[in-house]
């Protein structure tokens, strides 16, 4: 106890210290430098302390503490989870030794800024990864502090600059439409409501009419928005928010839309797997990771209903599927999984889509209409042609019994020349949980449900 007596005080004789993030370490062996951090990781040796820390830079670093640092007040007390300030010496470590980055801070002054509970409410052990996953999740804010989460939201934040930049070297426009809408896209058993200023409004569920409307002034445009969904059922893969990346293609046929999804997934993996950061995180998350080649395989609907069949790949409910039938998210993920690549599932019936959707030239019953999905996650892309038409698109209205009158704004998009165009929506956690081998969609997310209900 005598020994924690010890108080530090900064040494103004030495040189001094500049304040740096770790990713800029090393850069500065030899250097002596100012460091604050959360304590990641804590060893506590008789006459060294280890600790790991991270400041949300990047990589992380080793700190040795001995002699007086580590016979103070502060070193007693010292937790994990904690933050602090040290000042120090860059060093290399030893040929052999291995710590974050290949260095060590030998630390000449440290002090606590916000000490972390020991005992019962220690960080440690409020969360675990023995956790299960549904207590993980009331304890989303905690457990995006661990490796595997802060790689995942590292990941998403690259994936998201390599869409931007896909985009941007195809000269397609970003927008952001709004959250807050009064139409809905996907029909109306998911949409979210609120009162606007005594007026019904919703949350939006796809920001694609809102796309549609600047075809004629931005030509190819896209968005990366938020998209609000009321899902009955709760699985693996629906989150009730989730980011919603989507496009919208001017003057296109069926083919060129296709071929442009094709180029746009196949890309941004490439470029993501040849960036050192984002490779190194799916080596750790997903080492099984095969980035898809082109051509994707596409698979007519009526094709596909007659693989399920074909494989024994029954509905719900143990009877065969017929042409006109939902291909429900089991069905679906089974014939992605035996298939094992990415699909293009193409040309569904009219019956299951939705009002906007282009009948296919003499197949009126179908439409130019395309998922992808991918293995372990089924669909993570949904997209069509759309009507281009005026009367067809009214037609649409009626057949979904949608009163057209509060889409007057999408409709005179098909009144002051029309364009044939199609556009897609992709599921940035749907993408993400593939990528990265994500068993849910939720991992892949910052938002946390509470909830306690069985995962399908
Ligand atoms: O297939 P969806 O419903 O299509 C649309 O919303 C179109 N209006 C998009 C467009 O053409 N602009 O949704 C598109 C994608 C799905 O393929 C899926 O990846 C994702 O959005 N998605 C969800 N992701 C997470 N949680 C949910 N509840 C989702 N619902 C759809």
């Amino acid at each position: 106890a005598e020994a924690a007596e010890v108080v530090l005080v900064e040494d103004a004789s030495k040189p001094e210290a500049k304040s740096l993030k770790l990713y800029q370490l090393p850069e500065q062996v030899g250097e002596r430098v100012r460091l604050q951090g959360w304590v990641h990781r804590l060893r506590q040796q008789k006459t060294n302390f280890f600790v790991i820390l991270r400041d949300g830079s990047g990589p992380l670093a080793q700190l040795v503490l001995s002699g007086d640092c580590i016979r103070t007040l502060d070193a007693l007390d010292l937790t994990v989870e904690s933050t602090i300030e040290v000042t120090g010496l860059v060093t290399k470590v030893k040929e052999g030794q291995s710590a974050p980055q290949g260095l060590e801070i030998v630390v000449d002054w440290w002090k606590i800024i916000g000490r972390a509970p020991a005992g019962e409410d220690a960080f440690e052990g409020r969360i675990h990864p023995d956790m299960d996953f549904s207590m993980r999740a009331d304890l989303r804010h905690l457990e995006l502090r661990g490796e595997t989460a802060t790689a995942v939201m590292r990941f998403r934040a690259l994936l998201l600059r390599q869409f931007r930049e896909w985009f941007y070297q195809n000269r397609t426009t970003e927008v952001t439409p709004p959250c807050m809408v009064q139409t809905s896209v996907e029909g109306g058993s998911t949409l979210f409501s609120f009162d606007y200023y005594g007026s019904p409004a919703y949350l939006t569920q796809s920001s694609q009419l809102y796309l549609e409307t600047v075809l004629p002034s931005l030509g190819d445009v896209y968005c990366i928005q938020e998209s609000f969904r009321a899902e009955k059922s709760l699985t693996r893969r629906h989150l009730s928010e989730y980011t919603h990346l989507e496009a919208e293609l001017v003057f296109i046929k069926f083919k060129d839309l296709l071929d442009h999804l094709e180029n746009l997934i196949c890309d941004v993996v490439e470029t993501l797997m040849a960036d050192p950061i984002a490779s190194e995180i799916v080596k750790q998350l997903n080492p099984e990771f095969v980035a898809p080649t082109r051509p994707f395989m596409r698979l007519d609907y009526r094709d596909a209903i007659k693989y399920l069949n074909e494989h024994g790949i029954t509905k719900e409910d143990g009877t065969d599927h017929v042409v006109g039938d939902d291909i429900a998210e089991a069905a679906e993920r089974k014939m992605t999984d035996q298939i094992n690549r990415p699909i293009m599932l193409i040309n569904f019936p009219k019956s299951l889509k939705s009002f906007y959707m282009k009948a296919i030239p003499g197949d009126e019953e179908f439409t130019e209409s395309v998922d992808v999905l991918v293995p372990g996650v089924g669909e993570v892309v949904g997209g069509s042609m759309r009507i281009s038409d005026f009367d067809e698109l009214m037609a649409g209205y009626k057949r979904e019994g949608i009163p057209h009158e509060p889409y007057y704004w999408f409709t005179d998009q098909r009144k002051y020349g029309t364009t044939e165009h199609g556009g897609y929506g992709l599921g940035v956690e749907r993408l993400l949980a593939w990528f990265l081998g994500r068993y849910t969609v939720r991992e892949c997310s910052l938002v946390y449900a509470k909830t306690r209900r069985v995962l399908r």
